[in-house]
């Protein structure tokens, strides 16, 4: 989605970012998510780098809901009375497990830490690994918006990806869904091999007409360790991707839908929080196998990573510690890590969160934000600070900048 092609990097910013732990003014902390990871699927989709693993008879979907609700209380002194505003079942397939089990998570949290009443609680299914009833026990269990891995409407291009379903299996899901749930997402991707843009506009055309509160569409990259990796297969070239890009944007608008993020559209009030949270660098407990946390205390800004291999994770957790690696994140990685997610948002950031978040100045990368705008790749208010539509274009090489 951004162009191979650099504006000039400027020096590195870390010479600027000298400053005293004492200086960091006390903030109050970010909003709270919980991400809950379910780490296994029918099959492995040819393109995936997830950490998912095809469900084979030796998992046991009970035992690892154990090790989730051990790993939350794991998370307790970290969290305490803080208000969980959002929950997200992500994967993987979290809907290969039984409403029931998805049930026991939503109604322990609920029960035992400070669930907000109207929390957004999202569950990602998959056509071929759901079915209507499996969406009523959802609903009923607590989830209110259901997130449908659609990815394309063709068969052929469904086939060439790995997928264990078919075109009319995706679009019936959407249907389903619309009867059980007032909040709905559909994930697609484009630029897929050998995809032509009118494939993608009946893709865009046959998603919109449901209606879904909301569209997640990713252009697709080739990741290490994956099949498309070791056997890569035709893409479409950089300008008919481009033109892709473009068609998504305004068929979108025409159906009435705002872009808010680079990959994401949304009907009016129905962005998605959790990811919000994720993007405006708010705070996530991540309980499952690989999941990440990212936590705020009076000792600054903490990333923990869980053992990845589900059967290690679940052993670990029962041995009393699930956590692979937890650092804190050195202040001078900060600006990076904050400009990464919000200038991400179509319609910036405020000043104020990159204090409120970060806890340093934003006198420090006043210099920085000024040089982009100056090369035209941001917008500076006295109170917002966006990335402009080329910026957006070039957005890892705005990022450079701060690094
Ligand atoms: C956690 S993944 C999988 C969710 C769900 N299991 C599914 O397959 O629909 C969330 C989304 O990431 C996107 N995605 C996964 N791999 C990708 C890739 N290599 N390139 C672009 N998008 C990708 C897909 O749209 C997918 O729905
Ligand atoms: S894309 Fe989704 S269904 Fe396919 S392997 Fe990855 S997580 Fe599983």
């Amino acid at each position: 989605m951004f162009s191979p092609k650099a504006p000039a990097v400027c020096a590195p910013l870390n010479a600027q970012l000298a400053y005293r732990t004492s200086d960091i003014a006390v903030n109050p902390l970010p909003p709270l998510s919980l991400y809950v990871h379910i780490p296994w699927c029918v099959k492995k989709c040819l393109y995936c780098d997830f950490n998912s693993h095809p469900l084979r008879d030796e998992a046991s979907p009970k035992d690892y809901v154990e090790a989730l609700i051990n790993d939350l209380e794991a998370h307790r002194w970290q969290i305490q009375d803080r208000e969980i505003q959002t929950v997200f079942f992500g994967g993987g397939t979290p809907s290969v497990f039984d409403p029931s089990l998805i049930g026991t998570i939503i109604h322990y949290v609920a029960e035992n830490f400070s669930l907000s009443r109207d929390a957004e609680i999202t569950l990602e299914a998959n056509p071929g690994a759901s079915d209507r009833t499996k969406f009523e026990g959802y609903r009923k269990a607590g989830v209110n918006r259901l997130s449908i891995g659609v990815q394309t409407t063709h068969d052929q291009l469904l086939e060439k990806l790995g997928r264990v379903h078919s075109g009319k299996e995706a679009t019936s899901a959407i249907s389903d869904a619309k009867f059980i749930f007032d909040n709905i997402n559909v994930d697609l991707m484009f630029a897929l091999p050998g995809q032509r843009i009118d494939e993608l506009k009946t893709d865009l055309s046959r998603v919109f007409d449901f209606s879904p509160e909301h569209l997640s569409i990713y252009q697709l990259t080739i990741e290490p360790n994956t099949w498309f990796h070791r056997y890569p297969p035709k893409l479409p070239d950089d300008d008919l991707a481009s033109e892709m890009q473009f068609e998504i944007e305004s068929i979108a608008q025409k159906y009435g839908y705002t872009q808010y993020e680079v990959s994401a559209f949304a009907k009016l009030g129905r962005q998605c929080s959790h990811n919000l949270n994720y993007w405006e660098f708010g705070d996530y407990v991540g309980i499952g196998a690989g999941a990440h946390s990212k936590l705020s205390d009076k000792d600054g800004v903490k990333r923990v990573v869980k053992h990845k291999q589900p059967k290690r994770y679940m052993d670990a957790v029962s041995s009393g510690n699930a956590v692979v690696s937890s650092e804190i994140i050195a202040a001078d990685a900060l600006p990076f890590e904050f400009f990464m997610n919000v200038l991400r948002l179509n319609g910036g950031v405020s000043r104020d969160l990159f204090e409120k978040r970060t806890a340093l100045p934003v006198g420090l990368v006043d210099s920085r934000l000024k040089s982009l705008e100056h090369r035209g790749l941001l917008t500076l208010s006295d109170s917002v600070i966006k990335t402009t539509p080329m910026g957006m274009r070039f957005l890892n090489e705005v990022l450079q900048d701060f690094l």
